[in-house]
């Protein structure tokens, strides 16, 4: 998977485009600004655009080429931010460190997908925020009648919002819903798509 997205970040044009996530913009202006963990990063969309907006960013991403292209897009930018090269279990983060995590389209392995999301919680201060936008199990079926709004095509790797209540049990959730949207993100998130979104408080 790694040189899947190697190559996909190769080209000239940003995969998602360079703008933020709409939802994660709208969710991160609610929030006062601190410590923020993006894993899954990709080409830096997210963090150029909290780092620009006062957060302090740790991101990370398997990625050579990602990191390659958000630094690119932070210098353009006129940004600096932390992006680690590696997988979670390469990364040096401590326990109860960040007040936001913030997981766009972090879409992993089903071997890992369980132990990544109770790792999060653990990164997590208490009183701190997981935002969440990513393709539902649903959107299987609007991939078949539309391939442009791309994301995982097995099943195990999508989420359901019963899952994430599975793997936040501790938390108060502000919105868990899932959502029909038409996404217009660079090449990959074209049109009309399902997606669970997701704004909760780990409990203090
Ligand atoms: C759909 S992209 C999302 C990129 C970014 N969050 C965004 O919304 O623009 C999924 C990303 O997950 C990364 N990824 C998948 N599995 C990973 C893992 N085990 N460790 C680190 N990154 C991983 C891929 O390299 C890819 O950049």
């Amino acid at each position: 998977m790694k040189q899947f997205w190697n190559e996909r970040y190769a080209q000239e044009a940003y995969a998602y485009g360079t703008e933020p996530n709409a939802f994660f913009k709208n969710t991160l202006g609610k929030l006062s600004p601190g410590k923020l963990l993006l894993p899954a990063e990709g080409e830096g969309r997210n963090g150029v655009y909290a780092a620009m907006h006062g957060w302090e960013v740790s991101a990370f991403d398997q990625s050579e080429e990602g990191k390659r292209k958000a630094d690119m897009l932070a210098e353009n930018r006129g940004v600096r931010f932390d992006y680690k090269v590696g997988i979670l279990e390469d990364m040096p983060f401590e326990s109860g460190y960040f007040d936001v995590i913030g997981l766009i389209y972090a879409h992993f392995p089903a071997e890992v997908k369980e132990a990544y999301h109770r790792a999060f919680n653990s990164l997590l201060k208490p009183g701190g925020y997981i935002v969440f936008e990513a393709f539902s199990k649903g959107n299987l079926e609007y991939l078949r009648e539309n391939p442009a709004i791309g994301g995982p095509r097995d099943a195990a790797m999508l989420f359901s919002k019963e899952e994430l209540q599975h793997y936040f049990p501790d938390y108060e959730f502000e919105l868990l819903s899932e959502d029909e949207v038409f996404l217009h993100e660079g090449l990959f998130h074209q049109g009309k798509g399902l997606v669970i979104r997701m704004l909760a408080r780990k409990k203090s």
